[in-house]
């Protein structure tokens, strides 16, 4: 039977197996670079930045329903052809869904920052975080990162001070002028966005 409309175009990758990588030729339409945001919440950095750039595809992770499901609306509204929505957990994500270097950048936006001191090892970003972005990055990929949260802030550099293969380099302009839903909100406020970049070496 031929499928509705609505249904083809779901963005919201249907996760057949969550212990095999996706094969990323069953769900973009054209074989190109690959970005992805991790914890993109209502996806409104992910839709801007996806339809700007018509020559790459975009995956968002989320783990929360209603948030992917925003994505998936917005992007449908728009005709996007080059973004999709992964409901899962970041780090499982990055782990055992993602094919070994197949993407150019990971983007990490306000991740949730734990702040009481017995929570921090929830912190996406973490000691393990640079491993799990090596395996999945391409040669020259980068990492993305912007908090409001100054202690965090600190972690994402130590962490990546101590890693491996990684060096810092300038966020580029027009990729910092597109702002996230919580940026906005932030920023609103005073609170200052912290970002940095690491680029992976050759
Ligand atoms: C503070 S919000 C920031 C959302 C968006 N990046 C922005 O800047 O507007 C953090 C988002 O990450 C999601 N999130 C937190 N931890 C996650 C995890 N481990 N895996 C997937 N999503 C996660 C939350 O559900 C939430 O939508």
């Amino acid at each position: 039977m031929k499928k509705s409309a609505d249904a083809a175009e779901n963005l919201v990758v249907n996760l057949r197996s969550i212990l095999e990588p996706l094969t990323l030729t069953e769900h973009f339409a054209s074989l190109q670079p690959l970005e992805v945001e991790l914890g993109c919440g209502d996806a409104s950095f992910l839709v801007e930045y996806a339809r700007c750039h018509p020559q790459i595809n975009f995956i968002g992770v989320e783990r929360l329903l209603g948030r992917i499901q925003k994505l998936d609306r917005k992007g449908r509204r728009l005709g996007l052809k080059n973004m999709r929505g992964v409901r899962i957990e970041s780090a499982y994500f990055l782990q055992y869904l993602l094919p070994r270097h197949c993407t150019t950048a990971l983007h990490i936006y306000f991740p949730d920052p734990w702040p009481k001191k017995k929570h921090r090892k929830h912190r996406l970003i973490n000691e393990q975080f640079p491993q799990l972005a090596r395996q999945v990055l391409l040669p020259s990929g980068t990492v993305y990162l912007r908090t409001d949260d100054v202690d965090y802030f600190q972690q994402m550099q130590e962490v990546f001070a101590a890693a491996k293969g990684f060096q810092i380099i300038e966020t580029p302009t027009a990729l910092a002028e597109v702002t996230t839903d919580f940026e906005r909100l932030f920023n609103s406020q005073g609170i200052p966005t912290q970002r940095v970049a690491y680029r992976l070496n050759d």
